[in-house]
């Protein structure tokens, strides 16, 4: 017999906690273990609705539970926003490559993130922290529009920080409101003034395709090399694995080839940032 691809774990929603006012994070238990790697992404079925691709933002080394932090856009993620404890999903994968850690011994390592793109990154620098020896410096620029649209609020503002001292976090909002404290302006306003050797150095942008776009500008213009930059890329997707030809990209398959990219290697597809 033949198992089929498409079949779903079963997997218990353990809690939900809310992020902000759109994005939500799951906390399940597969029935089997599912383990993944930073950057790689798994399919959420909700029986009977449909399923949609997320990336784990839990430590990759977790191995009981995953955490998931969706932002709801539709109606598989509006259907996944009214989940309640003791409720059942789909969980199939994980699908895609991962960060390439090891290329990122040994260097001052940069993690640019916006919105809901902070959830990729979130599982990559516990990986990088797990191991955070290996690496030189950890720098983290965390992006949001308001103070109340910023994610994993507590961590970031208080408790990343204190983690190893190789670890500078940078947190900026868009716009600011009257309690808060922190920095206001455009996520790349975080590039300025970087501890870095920029020769030794590599940075992985997640968010929005605008914000990807201006971030990974700004990056060049800094003098990164475009072979010192990775990004994870979001298209439509629908069987995850290379199969259906939704989620092309240029010659590639963002399921299969990706979701992670270098960018030297995607820089001149026209339709990268849409
Ligand atoms: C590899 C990968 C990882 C992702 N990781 C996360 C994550 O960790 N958290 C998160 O909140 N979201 C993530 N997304 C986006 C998420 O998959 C979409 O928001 C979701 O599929 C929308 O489904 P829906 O049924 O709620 O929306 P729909 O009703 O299908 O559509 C709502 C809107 O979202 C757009 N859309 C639909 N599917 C996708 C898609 N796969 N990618 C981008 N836009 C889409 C549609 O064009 C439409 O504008 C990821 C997408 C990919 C491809
Ligand atoms: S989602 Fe089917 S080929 Fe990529």
């Amino acid at each position: 017999m033949i198992d089929n691809p498409y079949k779903p774990i079963k997997t218990e929603v353990l809690d939900i906690c809310e992020e902000s006012p759109t994005i939500r994070t799951v906390i399940l238990k597969p029935e089997e273990p599912l383990r993944f790697k930073a950057g790689q992404f798994v399919e959420m079925t909700i029986p009977g609705l449909g399923e949609a691709p997320f990336t784990p933002s839990s430590s990759p080394h977790e191995k009981q539970k995953l955490e998931i932090s969706i932002m709801k856009a539709g109606k598989v993620t509006a259907k996944i926003h009214d989940l309640k404890k003791g409720d059942t999903v789909g969980l199939r994968g994980p699908y895609g490559n991962e960060y390439p850690l090891s290329d990122y011994e040994g260097k001052d390592v940069l993690l640019v993130g916006g919105g809901v793109g902070l959830a990729p990154l979130r599982a990559l620098f516990f990986a990088l922290v797990h191991d955070v020896k290996k690496y030189k410096s950890i720098t983290f620029c965390c992006g949001a529009k308001t103070p109340s649209d910023l994610i994993y609020k507590e961590s970031v503002l208080d408790k990343w920080h204190k983690l190893d001292k190789r670890i500078d976090l940078r947190v900026t909002v868009d716009k600011k409101d009257k309690d808060w404290k922190g920095k206001e302006g455009l996520v790349t306003t975080t590039l300025d003034n970087l501890k870095v050797d920029l020769k030794n150095s590599v940075a992985i942008v997640c968010g929005p395709p605008v914000m990807m776009k201006f971030s990974t500008f700004k990056l060049i213009e800094l003098g990164y090399k475009e072979n010192q930059v990775y990004l994870s890329m979001e298209k439509n997707m629908s069987c995850g694995f290379g199969k259906c030809g939704h989620c092309r990209l240029g010659n590639f398959y963002v399921c299969k080839d990706g979701p992670v990219f270098r960018y030297d290697k995607i820089s001149n597809i026209h339709e990268i940032w849409d």
